[in-house]
């Protein structure tokens, strides 16, 4: 058996304001294989965006492990998380978070850039990333002169850049028009299917959650299939 691109032991975050203590997170282990492309679902508060925050080494689990490639990056100094971060995980949010001086080009660029990529083959990449997303044509056009969803493909293709061992996907249709949220889960389940690419994928739309192999249920702490 393959190691698992995600391998979560024990995990559980607890958080403390003021007097009052909140655990999201309650001893929880998950496993996602290469090439799944999985949902979660949850009400509103019950820590899906915790679970992708801690996953994406953004934020420390009180307890627990996670190993990411068979990496447990909950024993890595912030000196070498950030490579975690910028060459293991893509990021896909619901509110796009592009950068608004920089052109759909530059926006996929800047994440090669940051690993170390050289401009030419950064310039190529990026092209053939926003062709893969239906962007071809779009590539000098700043976020604000795109649609709301050819901002998320940008966003998409950003992800993808420095091919990553997941994606984590926090409510990627949540700001879009039934129109756009089907072409972006159809994009994403495209990359799935013919690339293999691995996506976690927060979601409350149960249409959203139809196009994944899997559905789990992030309740009070505890995740049910
Ligand atoms: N930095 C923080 N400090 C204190 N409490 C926090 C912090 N971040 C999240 N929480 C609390 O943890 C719980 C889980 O929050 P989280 O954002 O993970 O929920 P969610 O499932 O993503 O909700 P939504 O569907 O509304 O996005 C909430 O009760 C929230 O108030
Ligand atoms: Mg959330």
């Amino acid at each position: 058996m393959n190691e698992p691109v995600l391998k979560i032991e024990n995990l559980s975050k607890t958080f403390a304001v003021s007097k009052n203590k909140i655990q999201p997170l309650n001893n929880i282990d998950l496993e996602i294989e290469k090439g799944e492309f999985t949902a979660i679902m949850g009400p509103s508060g019950s820590g899906k965006t915790t679970l992708l925050n801690l996953i994406g080494c953004i934020d420390k689990p009180t307890e627990g492990k996670i190993r990411i490639d068979g990496i447990d990056i909950t024993q890595l100094p912030e000196s070498k998380l950030y490579k975690i971060r910028r060459d293991k995980i893509g990021f896909i949010f619901q509110n796009f978070n592009l950068l608004p001086y920089l052109n759909a080009r530059e926006n996929v660029e800047l994440a090669m850039e940051l690993a170390g990529k050289f401009k030419g083959q950064r310039k190529q990449r990026a092209q053939e990333l926003l062709r893969t997303v239906g962007l071809s044509g779009r590539e000098q056009h700043r976020p604000q002169k795109l649609s709301q969803g050819e901002q998320q493909r940008v966003a998409v293709a950003r992800a993808l850049a420095n091919d990553p061992a997941i994606i984590l996907a926090d409510e990627p249709t949540g700001n879009l028009d039934a129109a756009n949220k089907r072409e972006i889960v159809k994009l994403l389940s495209d990359l799935n299917k013919k690339q293999g690419t691995t996506i976690l994928m927060v979601t409350h739309d149960e249409q959203v959650a139809a196009h994944t192999q899997r559905t789990l249920l992030l309740n009070q702490g505890k995740i049910t299939q």
